[in-house]
């Protein structure tokens, strides 16, 4: 199984990515903890990214490219791939794609978590105290839903366009989430 999760910080593609992972053998290929990894490694790629997660801007698409094309079509050709915040614009959308096509591991579907943004908002707060995320605070979560609704949330009618967005409310619990998501991704053809 080949999916990609999107939705707005705090929509739960996280948590989710790792049941769906689970349940279809799939690989869990996070952008986020990829670009944290080699920030807390100190790597070139990872002093490149750093400002601009703390401030809660996209980084580049080249980075992020860079960074995950390799696992991404190792993952498809071993089991499957569940991406977790990325493609994150539709630029980077069309670029996977084309890449994508060229290496015969395009999506199978695409995963919209909606969410109510004072819900994500106090989510976000939450998981402040528990894992001190540096752009968990109110200033760059305001911005990062900015950037959302700016830059990604355009992906929802990309994906609605290729046939492939099934759309979830990430407003229910963790456990009605993933067991709607996996009913919609039983429901795809063979
Ligand atoms: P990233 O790490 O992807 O952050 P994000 O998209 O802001 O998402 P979050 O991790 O905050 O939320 P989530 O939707 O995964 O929810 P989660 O499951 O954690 O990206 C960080 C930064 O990296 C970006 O700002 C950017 O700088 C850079 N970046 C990443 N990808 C990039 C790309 N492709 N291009 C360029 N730059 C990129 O849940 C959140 C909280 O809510 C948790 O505490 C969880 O327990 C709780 N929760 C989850 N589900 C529920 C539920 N159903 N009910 C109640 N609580 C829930």
């Amino acid at each position: 199984m080949r999916v990609v999760l999107i939705g707005p910080p705090g929509s739960g593609k996280g948590t989710q990515a790792v049941r769906i992972a689970a349940q279809f053998g799939a690989e869990h290929i996070s952008a986020g903890d990829a670009l944290r990894t080699e920030i807390a490694a100190g790597s070139e790629l990872g002093l490149r990214a750093r400002d601009y997660l703390s401030r809660g801007d996209l980084v580049p698409d080249d980075l992020v490219v860079e960074l995950l094309w390799h696992r991404i079509v190792a993952a498809a050709r071993a089991g499957g791939y569940v991406l977790d915040g990325f493609p994150r614009t539709v630029e980077q959308a069309e670029a996977a794609y084309r890449m994508a096509v060229e290496a015969g591991v395009t999506a199978h579907a695409a995963v919209y978590l909606a969410g109510d943004t004072q819900a994500l908002v106090g989510r976000l707060l939450a998981r402040a105290h528990v894992d001190g995320r540096v752009d968990d605070t109110a200033e760059v979560i305001s911005h990062r839903l900015e950037v959302y609704a700016r830059q990604t949330a355009p992906l929802a009618d990309y994906y609605a366009q290729r046939g492939l967005l099934i759309t979830i409310d990430a407003m229910l619990t963790p456990d009605e989430v993933t067991a709607a998501i996996i009913a919609a991704l039983d429901q795809l053809p063979a």
